[in-house]
Formats: C-alpha cells, sequence, structure tokens
C-alpha cells in the first residue's frame, strides 16, 4: 500500500485555472505514486449561499471537472465530503481542542468576513476545523494544495498534535505540498491578488468552461507591466511573469525557453500566442468535462463507489476517535 495522499476543492462559483494549475494538475500527477482520495468539499461550499437548484449542478460539475481532468475512478477515491456524516462529527471533536484565537488569525478567514460582511457565518470561522478533520479522517500523509491554504495546513497539524498529546497516538501528522510554480496564480486583472473563484470582476479569472472567444478577450484584456520586453521578474514584471508561469504550465516549456522565444516580440504577439495556448489545453478538456457532466448516472455511480471506499475509512478512525476519548 503507498502512502495516503487527500485533496479537495469546494464547489462554490466558478473553478478556475488557479484552482487546475495550483491543485488538480499536481493530483494529476501524483496519482500513480500515492493512494489518492479527491473530495468535493460541498460543506465548505456552504459558508456562502448557494441557491439550491445550482448548488446541485456545481456539485456534480466538480465531479466532471475532477474526470476530465484525468482523476481516474479506478486509481483514486472521488466522494462528495457531505455523503460522509463522520466528517461532521470529526469537525465537533476538533472543535472542542481549537482555540477561538487560532482561528482568528487565518487570513482567509479575516479576507472573506471583509467581503462578505453581511453573511459572517459561524462555518466561515469553522472552515478550518472542517478542512483538519477531512484530511485527518483518511490518515493522511500528504496534502496537495495552493499557496493560500497553507496555514489552514498548520492548523491542521496543530490540532492533530494537540489530539494525540491529549488522547494518544492516534492522527498521522500530514505534510503539505505546495508547487513551487502555479501555487499561486494571480489574478488577470490584479497581479496583486490571487486569482479567486469569489472576485467580483470575469476579467479576474479564466474558468475551465470559458468559450475560446471570452479567453481571447480575458487575454486581451488582462493587465500588464510597463516596458516592452518578456521577462520573467516578479518583483518589476508581476503581472507579465504571472502569465509566463500560466503559459509554462499548459504548454509543459519552461519559462527560460519561454522568454528565450519572445526575444524581440512584444506583449501583443506574447498574449495572442498565450490565448491559443489555453485555448489549446481546454478544448479537449471541455470536450471530456461535457461528455461526463452529460452522463449524470455515471457521475452519480463513480460518486456512490467512491463514498462506500471512503465511508470505511472515514468510520473506523472516528470510531477509534472516539474510543480514545472515552465516548461510548
Ligand atoms: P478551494 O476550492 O478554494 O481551492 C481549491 C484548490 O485550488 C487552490 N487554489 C489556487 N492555486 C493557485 N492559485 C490560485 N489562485 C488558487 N486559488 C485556489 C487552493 O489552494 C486549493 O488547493 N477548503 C478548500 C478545499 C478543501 C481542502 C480540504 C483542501 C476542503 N477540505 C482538505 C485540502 C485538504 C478550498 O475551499 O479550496
Amino acid at each position: 500500500m503507498n502512502q495516503r495522499l487527500f485533496s479537495a476543492v469546494a464547489p462554490s462559483g466558478i473553478i478556475h485555472l488557479g484552482n487546475y494549475l495550483g491543485a488538480i494538475k499536481q493530483w494529476v500527477e501524483l496519482q500513480n505514486d500515492y493512494d489518492c482520495v479527491f473530495s468535493i468539499a460541498d460543506y465548505h461550499a456552504m459558508t456562502i449561499f448557494q441557491p439550491p437548484q445550482e448548488f446541485r449542478e456545481k456539485i456534480l460539475e466538480m465531479a466532471a471537472i475532477y474526470l476530465a481532468a484525468g482523476i481516474d475512478p479506478k486509481k483514486s477515491i472521488i466522494f462528495i465530503q457531505s455523503n460522509i456524516s463522520a466528517h461532521a462529527e470529526l469537525t465537533w471533536i476538533l472543535n472542542t481542542l481549537v482555540k477561538v484565537s487560532e482561528l482568528e488569525r487565518m487570513t482567509q478567514f479575516k479576507d472573506k468576513a471583509k467581503r462578505f460582511s453581511q453573511n459572517i457565518n459561524m462555518g466561515l470561522f469553522d472552515y478550518p476545523v472542517l478542512m483538519a478533520a477531512d484530511i485527518l479522517l483518511y490518515k493522511t500523509k500528504v496534502v496537495p494544495v495552493g499557496e493560500d491554504q497553507k496555514q489552514h495546513l498548520e492548523l491542521c497539524r496543530t490540532l492533530a498534535q494537540r489530539f494525540n498529546k491529549v488522547y494518544g497516538q492516534t492522527f498521522i501528522i500530514p505534510k503539505t505540498i505546495i508547487r513551487k510554480e502555479g501555487a499561486r496564480i494571480m489574478g488577470l486583472d490584479d497581479p496583486a491578488k490571487k486569482m479567486s473563484k469569489s472576485a467580483v470582476n470575469p476579467y479576474n479569472y479564466i474558468t475551465l468552461t470559458d468559450s475560446s472567444d471570452l479567453i481571447k478577450e480575458k487575454i486581451k484584456k488582462a493587465v500588464t507591466d510597463s516596458g516592452k520586453e518578456i521577462i520573467f521578474n516578479l518583483k518589476e514584471k508581476p503581472a507579465l511573469s504571472n502569465l509566463l508561469t500560466i503559459y509554462s504550465l499548459l504548454s509543459n516549456k519552461p519559462i527560460k525557453e519561454i522568454v528565450k522565444n519572445y526575444q524581440g516580440k512584444g506583449y501583443s504577439q506574447f498574449k495572442t500566442d498565450l490565448a491559443e495556448v489555453i485555448i489549446n489545453f481546454l478544448k479537449p478538456f471541455q470536450e471530456r468535462f461535457e461528455n461526463f457532466n452529460k452522463d449524470q448516472n455515471y457521475l452519480k455511480k463513480v460518486l456512490n463507489e467512491g463514498a462506500q471506499k471512503a465511508r470505511e475509512i472515514a468510520e473506523k478512525t472516528l470510531e477509534e476517535v472516539k474510543e480514545k476519548i472515552g465516548l461510548i
């Protein structure tokens, strides 16, 4: 048996290139080296109101995205978080170990509380504890995520250590895998902010389902830095460096080689080609996505089978946890 890997995406709003390049792309690559469990974190998505009918669609679309990206249900477990009640139960247990001050320090909570000031709900605050429960239930060794989840993962490790100290060795302390490139894809409209599902401006992101025309338009409008030269320099040319990162990851060409190819050429040529690179990647992806998304019976079958396998692991851990605590 290989070591276990766990990760998830919340099916809230759109799924963008940042989610793909920061997380899903590496999941596909790691599938052969680990026993992988990939969740659709619907409880996490609920921390921002989701209209029920759209929510149902988004949850199944998420499964179609995983499959279209190359997650293979024969190799990996794919399941919906809310299908397994152990996630909510372990969250409660971990809630008795986490300190309010620890959750108050979470930068994502602080950001979201500012942006969604009309709905600072308890779920938004408790979100990292639910994440810790997700991970710890599967005795996870590694968690591949984008940079923005780093702090949540540190809290997960703290909670696992705390539980082990109080009740005896139970949880594995998970390691975070954050790739150097693509871990923080920035907004196309503002290279100082990450590409974000909840961005108000649709020109912030490219979704995995954007049409070719829209991609061309979005890349054309993408903010660039002063000067003309195509160079990679995060400090002086943050916008261009972000575009170069996207180009490199989707074309599998090293940044150095791309920079060399564009010597003497300007931003306009580079942007036209970048749009092509994105379209060339997304077109076949979108065809696969449409096919999976049309076949709702197949999606439900994959998710049911995934839930059965995941439940077995999660319930075993929860039993052990309850026994250690002294619950009857
Ligand atoms: P979510 O749905 O916000 O993001 C999913 C994954 O995408 C990464 N990501 C990015 N990577 C690079 N550049 C960006 N601009 C960018 N934006 C997002 C995220 O880091 C993440 O890896 N709570 C989590 C889902 C979750 C989870 C878990 C993850 C639930 N339980 C357990 C790991 C382990 C979330 O909402 O991610």
